[in-house]
């Protein structure tokens, strides 16, 4: 059973003060808070066990806004990151969640036109190891950057002054129960975060890391103000799906 992880901490510090009033994740994106994105793409992939990771301000916002999960067809869990110390450290409180399954980890200011539930699918068909999801964009210095050789990733840099490709690494995660083990292995980076990227790299070294391709447009809405506008044009003329 695979099972979903929407992380949804961190101080939103570049959209203040729109993150003055509420956590970036609730602020409207298309019509919707914009956490029923990632909502939508996991249940839209069967993933319905979902765990969703805020900050102590903000959680009672998030229960209050989605509930038990019986308006969407899931199951709801909610924890609290203390620290915003990065994406690797708020996963770390997903183990317990994972029950030594697979987990499915969306951050939740990413934005898609359409479903990533292909890549979903790639991976139940994956018998261990990880994956990510690739999107070629035009401003690769701002995300996690693949380099590829042939069919393989090679190398992932956290926003390199100088990337080597346009692949940015999207805010998708697939990962089998030894990602926790991984997690306690990385060390903080010099922004002083656990990075996402030093897990995928330890699986890459270990010649266990697949990707799939994003279909259509994606955004980061969490980066810049024209980020969240880009998210909502996106939603307002995405075809429903
Ligand atoms: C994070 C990751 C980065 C990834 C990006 C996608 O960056 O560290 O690798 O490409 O999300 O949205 P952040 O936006 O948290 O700085």
């Amino acid at each position: 059973m695979l099972r979903g992880v929407i992380l949804a901490g961190g101080l939103g510090t570049r959209l203040h003060p729109l993150t003055k009033v509420t956590s970036k994740h609730l602020l409207p994106v298309g019509n919707e808070p914009m956490i029923f994105h990632s909502v939508k793409q996991l249940t839209t992939a069967g993933i319905t066990d979902i765990l969703i990771v805020t900050n102590p301000e903000y959680v009672g916002a998030f229960v209050s806004t989605l509930g038990s999960g019986k308006e969407f067809e899931c199951e709801f869990t909610y924890r609290v990151q203390e620290e915003a110390k990065g994406i690797a450290h708020a996963l770390a409180l997903a183990e317990g969640f994972a029950a030594g399954g697979k987990i499915a980890v969306l951050l939740g200011d990413n934005i898609f036109e359409a479903p990533i539930h292909h890549a979903v699918f790639d991976f139940h068909a994956q018998q261990a190891g990880a994956r990510v999801m690739l999107k070629e964009v035009e401003d690769p210095e701002h995300y996690g950057v693949a380099t590829l050789d042939g069919n393989r990733i090679v190398a992932i840099e956290e926003k390199p002054r100088y990337p080597k490709s346009n692949y940015a690494v999207v805010g998708v995660y697939f990962y089998d129960a030894s990602v926790f083990d991984i997690i306690r292995t990385v060390e903080p980076s010099a922004r002083g975060e656990y990075e996402i990227t030093d897990v995928n790299n330890a699986y890459m070294y270990r010649g266990d890391l697949e990707y799939s391709f994003v279909r259509g447009k994606w955004v980061d809405a969490g980066t810049t103000f024209d980020s969240l506008t880009e998210a909502h044009q996106i939603l307002l003329n995405a075809a429903d799906w």
